[in-house]
């Protein structure tokens, strides 16, 4: 890494001239540092990098995200070649989750629909009939018919939430993100006292005590566009830090302080270490090395596509975000 320049500016500009010399595309997840969703083609979303990654005309995929996102991107796309910049990017909910463990799960509940958050492994993907996102969750859901029973994994509080949403009776993994788990409601309630007129908005992985208190509960994207659309002045966000940079942008001159976590650090917030692990010059090294590589045995992808294929046939993309 010595030889690297030291200015973000610089390293950008370089990994965007590399970019088009190997015709790649950056697609980045709202939780990763400000300087690479600035390089990014497509910040959004798991559902929207989901969108963006099977219509991409690209070689290469450089996916600054957590693994199972990129692995997703993979299955989607077994002839590209598809980048993660750290290996060790993971995921606490996924982790939550073994093959082995589920396998025994879903033989022990014989005619239920499997319905798998995406934040989960191949191995895992591979066992359900079809996957949802936090966007699309509560579609997927009642899309299933009324009479048929349904396991739900692995997030217990995002099964919860639909639960309530949907009316519907799920059968739930007891798995959860260790991020939006960490919410403290009383520093929270605290907040909410000082600024009596902030609206709490709230991701579906949050435990449902502070999901009941919350004035808005949504994926990332959809978070960003109720702030950006709400006419309130103040917000307090119940997600990872990493989705203030987007804010900034779309939402200027409003006051969106991050919901702070039990554990006491310098800026209060919550980071996702796995999301963080990937760096501007990790970015750099692995477009240039071609390498970390995603890979994945051809039968496992075939299985882990179609749960994903049928979440992405039931969820339009809009056609303003479609790159080129
Ligand atoms: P969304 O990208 O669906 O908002 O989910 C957030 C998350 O935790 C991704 O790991
Ligand atoms: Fe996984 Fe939570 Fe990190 Fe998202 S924020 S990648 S769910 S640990």
């Amino acid at each position: 890494m010595n030889n690297l320049p030291e200015k973000n500016e610089e390293l950008g500009r370089i990994i965007s001239q590399l970019k088009k010399e190997k015709n790649a595309v950056i697609l980045a997840h709202y939780y990763q540092e400000p300087e690479i969703q600035d390089v990014a083609d497509f910040v959004g979303d798991s559902l929207g990098l989901s969108q963006q990654a099977a219509s991409t005309s690209a070689d290469i995929i450089v996916f600054a995200g957590v693994h199972f996102m990129a692995e997703t991107a993979k299955i989607l796309n077994p002839d590209k070649i598809v980048l993660l910049p750290d290996l060790n990017a993971g995921c606490s909910l996924a982790d939550s989750c073994s093959r082995e463990e589920f396998k025994a799960f879903i033989d022990k509940h014989p005619g239920h629909v499997v319905v798998t958050y995406i934040n989960c492994s191949a191995e895992i993907k591979a066992l359900s009939d079809i996957v949802c996102t936090s966007s699309n969750a509560v579609q997927i859901i009642n899309s299933i018919p009324a009479d048929k029973s349904i396991i739900f994994a692995p997030d217990r509080n995002l099964g919860k939430y639909l639960m309530k949403t949907t009316g519907r009776d799920l059968l739930l993994w007891d798995g959860a993100c260790e991020v939006h788990e960490a919410f403290s409601l009383e520093k929270i309630e605290q907040l909410q006292h000082s600024h009596p007129h902030a609206k709490l908005v709230a991701h579906p992985e949050s435990d449902a005590r502070l999901l009941a208190r919350a004035h808005f509960i949504g994926s990332t994207t959809a978070m960003i566009q109720y702030i950006k659309n709400n006419s309130a002045r103040e917000f307090i966000v119940a997600t990872e830090a990493g989705i203030l940079h987007q804010l900034r942008t779309d939402a200027p001159g409003k006051l969106v302080i991050p919901a702070p976590s039990f554990e006491a650090n310098a800026c209060a917030c919550s980071e996702c270490r796995y999301m963080k692990l990937n760096t501007l010059q990790k970015l750099y090294l692995c477009l240039k090395n071609e390498s970390p590589e995603i890979l994945i045995t051809e039968p496992l992808r075939v299985k882990a596509l179609s749960p994903i294929q049928r979440m992405l046939d039931l969820s339009v993309m809009p056609r303003e975000t479609a790159l080129s």
